[in-house]
C-alpha cells in the first residue's frame, strides 16, 4: 500500500493501481466539471476521451492511465 493526497485529504491504495481505480474505490466517481458545470469522470478507461483529467503534482494527467504512485499530490476539478 503507499499513501497519495487527494485534494487535500490523505488516502491509501495499492501501489500501481491506476489512479482512476483509487479515485473510484474511494467514491469520487466526478472527477472534474466541465465549463458549464456538468460533472465528468471516467469515461473510455483507456487514455482517449480525456475526461478524467485531474492535476498531479502540477501536472494535468489522464486518471485513467496514471499509476498510483507514494507521495503524489492529486487535484480534482470537481466544484
Ligand atoms: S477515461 Fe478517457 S482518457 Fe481517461
Amino acid at each position: 500500500m503507499i499513501e497519495l493526497t487527494v485534494d487535500g485529504t490523505p488516502l491509501q491504495a495499492p501501489a500501481g493501481q491506476s489512479l482512476a481505480a483509487v479515485l473510484i474505490t474511494a467514491g469520487q466517481t466526478v472527477l472534474r466539471s466541465s465549463p458549464s458545470g456538468t460533472p465528468r469522470g471516467l469515461f473510455c478507461g483507456i487514455g482517449v476521451c480525456q475526461e478524467c483529467r485531474v492535476v498531479v503534482d502540477g501536472v494535468v494527467t489522464r486518471a485513467c492511465v496514471t499509476p498510483a504512485v507514494a507521495g503524489m499530490t492529486v487535484t480534482t476539478g470537481r466544484t
